[in-house]
């Protein structure tokens, strides 16, 4: 069962999360009271969904896709790590994810 991380911009650790195979990422951070708003629901047309992807099974992860690329042209703090959470689906194949918010998101749920 892939476990994922979730830190926050600043990199500080928040949680641990065990997500069912098969799962997606944003699905599995909004359930775990990630600040992360997804607004088009992953029609690949917002990037409130951008995440900060490492560890030791990121290289597991299929790339990007072009359009995904395009999406991730918008959005703030962008890195070579960037990934949209709502076009990662979490197979067997991983195990640990580190998932960073990126720079400029605000939690409103932990004031
Ligand atoms: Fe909009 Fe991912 S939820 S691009």
């Amino acid at each position: 069962m892939p476990t994922i991380r979730f830190h926050s911009a600043d990199g500080a650790f928040q949680q641990a999360v065990d997500a069912a195979p098969g799962s997606r990422l944003l699905d599995v951070a909004q359930a775990s009271g990630q600040p992360l708003e997804g607004s088009c629901e992953g029609a690949m047309a917002c990037s409130t969904c951008h995440v900060l992807i490492s560890g030791a099974d990121a290289g597991r992860l299929p790339p990007p896709t072009e359009e995904e690329e395009d999406m991730l042209d918008f959005a703030v703090g962008a890195t070579r790590s960037s990934r949209l959470a709502c076009q990662i689906q979490l197979t067997t194949d991983i195990d640990t994810l580190d998932v960073r918010m990126p720079p400029g998101v605000i939690d409103m749920s932990r004031k």
